[in-house]
């Protein structure tokens, strides 16, 4: 598996996670916290594990530079969302509301990384450099589940 097919895999997963967190409802509060927190460590591992290869292996370039530098900003403000959303109560309004701005949010950056830098990326990686970026991320990634 390619490193854009490994990456489109991640984001399918998250976004079923996200679906599911918003159809959950208020009274199965226990669904609910176990969803957010399946959710939160595999957002997080991701970004880590996605920052640490594929980021680090495109952010020197001036193709993919910007793009790199806006993609970090965003896994911060993600990374902050859910720290927000796991220390409230999340049989709350206010949970769903803030959990409906985390959906934007990484909605947004998903569609930019598939949408264009995957795009930039593909010029600046050889098939080699991809494949083993690839390997790279999936050690990482266990390595953040393991830490979570
Ligand atoms: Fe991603
Ligand atoms: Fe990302």
């Amino acid at each position: 598996m390619t490193i854009y097919d490994l990456l489109h895999k991640d984001h399918e997963e998250i976004s079923k996670l996200l679906n599911k967190l918003e159809n959950s409802s208020e009274g199965a509060i226990k669904t609910r916290e176990n969803t957010f927190s399946k959710l939160k460590n595999e957002l997080t591992a991701h970004s880590e594990a996605e920052q640490q290869t594929f980021y680090t292996a495109l952010k020197n370039n001036e193709k993919t530079h910007e793009l790199i530098l806006e993609g970090i900003q965003e896994h911060e403000l993600v990374s902050h969302l859910l720290e927000e959303l796991d220390s409230m109560n999340k049989g709350t309004e206010d949970w769903k509301a803030k959990l409906s701005v985390l959906r934007e949010n990484v909605e947004h950056h998903v569609d930019e990384e598939e949408n264009e830098l995957f795009e930039h990326a593909r010029q600046v990686l050889s098939d080699d450099q991809a494949q083993q970026i690839a390997r790279q991320f999936k050690e990482q990634k266990q390595q953040s589940m393991a830490n979570a």
